[in-house]
């Protein structure tokens, strides 16, 4: 079946809802409860979610030539090479021993792009952010903050672990299940394998303008040294950062390569820019490569490395290009609460945050 043309992007697809600004100051109020007490936990403050990096890659991004027009938009609108820094982390606010299994994010930050910024977008990065799953646990906003104002609640309450935000998002029940229990309950529960994040595929989960269109993103493993990890576990019991350990001794003997593909929206009921609830089929909505990421065999936890893509960037998805404009209520409600949350680290740890351009050096 030959899937249907591309929507194409016009603002009317957003449906912006009067509300927004107040949930948005309650994100940013809530988010303070969880860098104020990590922040004094740890002396030093972190993310307030995805707290903890299990690796930091260098790359290069290579556009792929001759892409048709429907994908040759934005930053993929001509064939071309950016240097890359990727971030894989897990979903938690707390810097958590690995034996507790939760989601892997995946953040990329693209180097030297040129064109039109976003409103308030610094330096000439794009970068994006992703999760290994195709949906988001909430609806809106609104509701992601119903379950971020219990998690908060629960700082330090927790026997043995600080378990902030370990499972806001794996959905409300779990967050309910969590208030008050035990961490070697918690352990038990498995809710997300524990997966090698060398082997995942990633989702953007809600949409984005794509140029003339509209689509979402996703990074798969496409190199047999990557894809002979995916669904592989890692035993963490004992080692706390088991993960960041299997990444670094993998890493230093593979070379990783990802395609970079877009998933084009066609048809606004079946693909919606405002519920990241419903999942895009591929056969309604098919993936399709723009871009290889490629990384070198490298030292994925060098000390210069990490300061500089740990502690001195920030990832956001309103770091970009207006051709990439997030959608819908959940990227609407972004924006802020990731400006304050690395404000916050900047301001607590007394170190200021990098635009990287290409001449940025971060270690081995
Ligand atoms: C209203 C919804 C959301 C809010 C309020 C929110 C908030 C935040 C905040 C405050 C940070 C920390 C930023 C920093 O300190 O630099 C963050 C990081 C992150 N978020 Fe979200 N988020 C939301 C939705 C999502 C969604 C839908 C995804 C799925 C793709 C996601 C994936 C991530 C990842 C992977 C990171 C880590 C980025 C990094 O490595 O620096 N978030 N989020």
């Amino acid at each position: 079946m030959t899937p249907s043309a591309p929507v194409r992007f016009s603002p009317s697809v957003e449906d912006i809802q009067p509300d927004e600004a107040a949930t948005i100051e309650g994100l940013n109020e809530t988010f303070d409860t969880i860098l104020e007490t990590t922040a004094k936990d740890y002396g030093h403050a972190v993310r307030s979610v995805h707290a903890k990096a299990h690796g930091i890659l260098e790359g290069t991004l290579r556009i792929e030539p001759n892409l048709p027009p429907e994908l040759a938009q934005g930053l993929f609108a001509g064939p071309g090479e950016h240097k890359v820094f990727l971030r894989l982390s897990t979903n938690a606010g707390d810097i958590l021993p690995d034996a507790i299994s939760l989601p892997r994010g995946m953040a990329l930050k693209i180097l030297d792009v040129e064109g039109e910024r976003l409103p308030g977008a610094k330096g000439t990065t794009q970068d994006f952010i992703m999760v290994n799953g195709p949906i988001f646990q909430a609806r809106t906003a609104k509701d992601f903050h119903g379950s971020l104002k219990m998690l908060a609640k629960t700082t330090d309450k927790l026997e043995g672990t600080k378990t902030v935000m370990s499972t806001v998002l794996r959905g409300v029940n779990t967050a309910l299940e969590a208030v008050g229990i035990e961490s070697s309950t918690l352990q038990s529960m498995g809710g997300a394998p524990n997966v090698d994040p060398l082997g995942e595929t990633y989702y953007s989960v809600t949409p984005f303008r794509y140029g003339d269109y509209i689509a979402k993103f996703s990074v798969a493993p496409i190199s047999p040294d990557l894809t002979a990890l995916t669904g592989t576990k890692i035993d963490a019991s004992g080692r706390e950062n088991a993960i960041r350990e299997t990444v670094q001794a993998e890493m230093k003997g593979i070379e990783g390569v990802w395609e970079l593909r877009v998933q084009l929206c066609r048809d606004l009921d079946k693909q919606p820019v405002e519920d990241p609830t419903v999942e895009w089929k591929e056969d309604e909505a098919p993936f399709q490569r723009v871009a290889t990421i490629t990384a070198a065999p490298q030292d994925s936890w060098a000390a210069a490395k990490v300061q500089a893509v740990d502690e001195e960037m920030r990832f956001s998805i309103w770091t970009g290009l207006a051709a990439h404009q997030p959608l819908g209520n959940i990227n609407r409600a972004r924006k802020a609460p990731y400006q304050h949350s690395a404000d916050f680290r900047q301001r607590f740890n007394g170190c200021p945050m990098h635009e990287p351009s290409g001449s940025a050096k971060a270690g081995a």
